[in-house]
């Protein structure tokens, strides 16, 4: 099974399980259901809503034997709420106590974008906009939080710590500043949103990265953000046809197409099957020759579908028309 040495010597599997939007009544029999497949990767956040049901699926995992702690492979994130020094530590010790775990693998900052804290015992999670529906940005530095972020690995709560959804300019800043280098950035990567110069910059750098939404647009069609791509890459005559020569589906040459550029990816299922078939990609089952590597990168459109530039329109006066604006 493929895997990821990081700038911190530890070794991170390549396919972790994406948490996102799986609902709280199956999150802990998928997370043991992705176990018994063979995941030792688990991808959650603060604001997936579902720690505490992924701990209580790590829980029965680990009572079952099928597998240690130390072999799981944990990462989290920090909410764009607790951005400020003195709500950062708060943060994590909320979310180690829902999965129950003493550390995490690794922690990373969520957004670039801070938002006016929520107190925990009132809204968690905090999601992005206040209880009037308002998105409040207030002035945290990055360079404050990831102060806060270094103290939680030098606490031992974070094995390794990093950034999501970060452009290449704010991770040389905090290059600039930092004392702890980021370990990993997780950013969106599928073949019509390719990140080749993210992906040059990050490698050059040591700092590993991770695809989110690595099948593309299917992660969005349940929340109307799939910009009238039910299918998207899955249906895409390249991808089709590079399946096909290979016996495999589309959705492993997406996912088989990050792991040969050296990335880790976080694809999300909740059906058996597909879990399965998602994490064969991992093993050399099947290679994607050179040309075919780079027929799938020619896909590229620079297509988001997760762009806080175009989601956060409308919340809130100062966002109304543009949304807030972080780019790559
Ligand atoms: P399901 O859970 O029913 O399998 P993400 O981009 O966040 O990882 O989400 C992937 C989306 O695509 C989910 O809606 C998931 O639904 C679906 N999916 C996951 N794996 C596959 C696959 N191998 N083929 C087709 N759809 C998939």
């Amino acid at each position: 099974m493929a895997t990821i040495t990081l700038n911190t010597g530890a070794v991170m599997p390549a396919i972790s399980l994406g948490m996102w939007k799986i609902a709280k009544d199956t999150t802990a029999s998928v997370v043991v259901e992705a176990i018994r497949a063979g995941y030792r990767g688990i991808d959650c956040a603060c604001d997936y809503g579902n720690e505490k049901e992924v701990g209580d699926g790590i829980k029965a995992a680990i009572a079952e034997g099928l597998c240690t702690r130390e072999e799981l492979f944990i990462t989290s994130k920090l909410w764009n709420t607790y951005h400020a020094k003195a709500h950062v530590e708060p943060a994590c010790r909320k979310t180690l106590a829902d999965l129950g775990l003493a550390y995490l693998d690794l922690y990373l900052i969520h957004f670039p974008i801070c938002c006016k804290y929520v107190p925990i015992e009132e809204r968690y999670p905090p999601e992005w906009c206040t209880d009037a529906g308002v998105m409040e940005i207030v002035p945290v530095p990055v360079t404050e939080t990831w102060q806060a972020m270094e103290a939680l690995a030098d606490a031992g709560l974070a094995k390794a710590i990093g950034v999501s959804n970060f452009s290449c300019s704010l991770v040389q800043d905090l290059l600039a500043t930092c004392r702890v280098k980021p370990a990993a950035n997780q950013v969106e990567i599928h073949p019509y949103n390719a990140q080749a110069s993210l992906s040059a910059f990050m490698a050059a750098n040591g700092i590993a990265v991770t695809g989110f939404s690595p099948i593309g647009s299917s992660s969005y069609v349940e929340i109307g953000m799939d910009k009238g791509h039910s299918k998207g890459v899955l249906e895409n005559d390249t991808t089709v046809a590079i399946a096909t020569a290979h016996g495999a589906t589309p959705a492993q040459v997406c996912l088989r197409w990050q792991i040969q550029r050296g990335h880790a990816i976080v694809p999300k299922s909740t059906n058996p099957g597909r879990l399965r078939e998602n994490l064969a990609a991992g093993t050399d089952k099947f290679v994607l020759s050179a040309e075919q590597m780079a027929q799938i990168t020619a896909l590229d459109q620079k297509l988001r579908y997760n762009d806080p530039g175009e989601f956060t329109k409308g919340m809130g006066p100062q966002w109304a028309e543009t949304g807030y604006p972080i780019h790559d």
